[in-house]
């Protein structure tokens, strides 16, 4: 195997050499090309968002490799942020510098390079552990994701604590992996998954949320931010109410971590989790957060090893918390990755990007707006950067597939949360999705991309 020179990497920017391999890469495009002239020009409230927050997505930007390539001869337009985020080259760099310096299996290993991978997963560890407001890195599990942390939740405290009868509250803009693990779980259990019901802004109905709690519910298991309406429930405010019935609160963070600092402590989170990749990571890893007494009183999950203390055919003893869910060997080149990440991210003004996020998502609902036959879903106040949408007379997948063309990526389908598309009477739908190296621009593009496409079917 060519161990990719990270050298290669450096140099990369706008103006940069390729990268080996990539021969859909552009030699030199602009970061920011010039948006094609649009039939009905933005209005003036497309002054740049940078303007007024203080923050230049352009800093991102010129990290970010690929936000500099072609697709289908066009500079490629990124929108498809709600899926995975694109990685800076200094997470690129980590992997790079970890498989060609530094790899080694961790905590069994008495030699130098082992301790050296140690010392990186633990520093990762401690490093989600900040940037989430965690009491210690000894809260914070890792897991490939969101869903394998929410499954793991599901298996280890919820098979423990949920019984015939009880009930586990979930809002109806959940993504599918914080509905099925405990639709599963119910059914083992005879308990109920309840559904909490939405208000036509994409909002979470509180009302019938306080009307449903009692003291038959254990769980509440809400995200911080849809990924198909953008809403960002009171989460604090519904995990305080659930508590006062004795119910425990998971927080899905899948959404919320890129967009605006997290604190799980100040949330009153009695579980969090989050993706990596959705976090500028690689693919394959992400963490669990769990409150350092649920989690001391958690049984493990997966058997195996890295998560034993004595094992004998007579029976077997686990290791203490967190590396008692940790079996097997972990994804320690995702760890340097998430490291590099976090870091990047968060050497950022983070109430600087989020403020230039929400202008960039006010920006971009006008600019949608213009769109004759346009339907934004979820107009939640306070909503995340993501705009899920229908155009009359097109299917969602011809939309992307049209958009694609133009070199934008959005994505188009029922987004892993049918539900919340019923809410609107809908199956499919195409999202535009946003983060902190998207531009005007990028809005523009979309914007003129789809001004076209109606034009085309009218
Ligand atoms: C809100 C939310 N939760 C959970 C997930 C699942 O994340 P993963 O597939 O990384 O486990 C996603 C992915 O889109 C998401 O948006």
């Amino acid at each position: 195997m060519t161990i990719p020179d990270v050298r290669a990497y450096d140099a990369l920017g706008a103006t940069g050499p390729l990268p080996p391999g990539s021969p859909a890469l552009a030699p030199s495009p602009a970061p920011n090309p010039a948006p094609t002239p649009s039939p009905a020009p933005v209005p003036p409230a497309s002054t740049p968002p940078r303007a007024s927050t203080g923050f230049d997505p352009e800093t991102a930007r010129r990290d970010v490799p690929v936000l500099h390539r072609t697709v289908n001869g066009q500079p490629l337009v990124w929108l498809d942020n709600g899926a995975t985020t694109q990685k800076p080259r200094q997470v690129i760099e980590a992997l790079g510098t970890y498989y060609s310096a530094a790899n080694s299996n961790i905590h069994r290993g008495a030699h130098t390079m082992a301790r050296e991978a140690t010392e990186t997963y633990e520093a990762g560890r401690a490093a989600v552990a900040r940037f989430l407001g965690a009491e210690s890195p000894d809260n914070i599990v890792f897991t490939r994701g969101t869903t394998e942390a929410i499954n793991l939740v599901a298996q280890t405290w919820g098979r423990a604590n949920i019984g015939p009868g009880d009930e586990i509250l979930v809002p109806r803009l959940e993504h599918h992996s914080n509905i099925v693990p405990w639709q599963q779980l119910a059914k083992e259990k005879r308990a109920r998954l309840v559904p909490v019901p939405l208000l036509a802004d994409g909002s979470v109905d509180q009302d019938a949320f306080a009307g449903l709690l009692s003291f038959r519910t254990q769980l509440v298991a809400v995200s911080q931010a849809s990924n198909v309406l953008g809403t960002v429930p009171p989460v604090k405010e519904m995990a305080a109410l659930a508590h006062r019935y004795g119910a425990k609160v998971l927080v899905d963070g899948a959404q919320a971590v890129a967009h605006f600092p997290v604190d799980v402590r100040d949330l009153g989170a009695d579980f969090y989790v989050f993706s990596g990749h959705k976090l500028f990571a690689p693919t394959g890893i992400g963490a669990l957060y769990g409150r350092p007494e649920l989690l001391e009183s958690m049984p493990p999950w997966q058997g195996g090893g890295n998560m034993i203390d004595q094992v004998d055919f007579t029976g077997s003893t686990f290791a203490p918390v967190p590396h008692r869910f940790e079996a097997g060997t972990g994804h320690i080149s995702g760890v340097a990755g998430l490291l590099a990440a976090i870091d990047w991210l968060t050497g950022f003004d983070r109430e600087a990007v989020a403020a230039y996020e929400q202008e960039l998502l006010a920006y971009a609902e006008r600019a949608l707006g213009e769109v004759p036959g346009l339907r934004i879903l979820g107009s939640a106040p306070g909503k995340i950067a993501v705009l899920t949408f229908t155009l009359a007379g097109l299917d969602p997948a011809d939309i992307a597939r049209l958009l694609d063309r133009d070199g934008i990526a959005v994505r188009a389908g029922h987004h892993c949360a049918q539900p919340s598309l019923r809410h609107y009477g809908l199956e499919s739908a195409a999202r535009a999705s946003l983060a902190l190296y998207n531009t005007p621009q990028d809005v523009d593009r979309l914007a003129d991309s789809l001004l076209r496409m109606r034009q085309d079917v009218a």
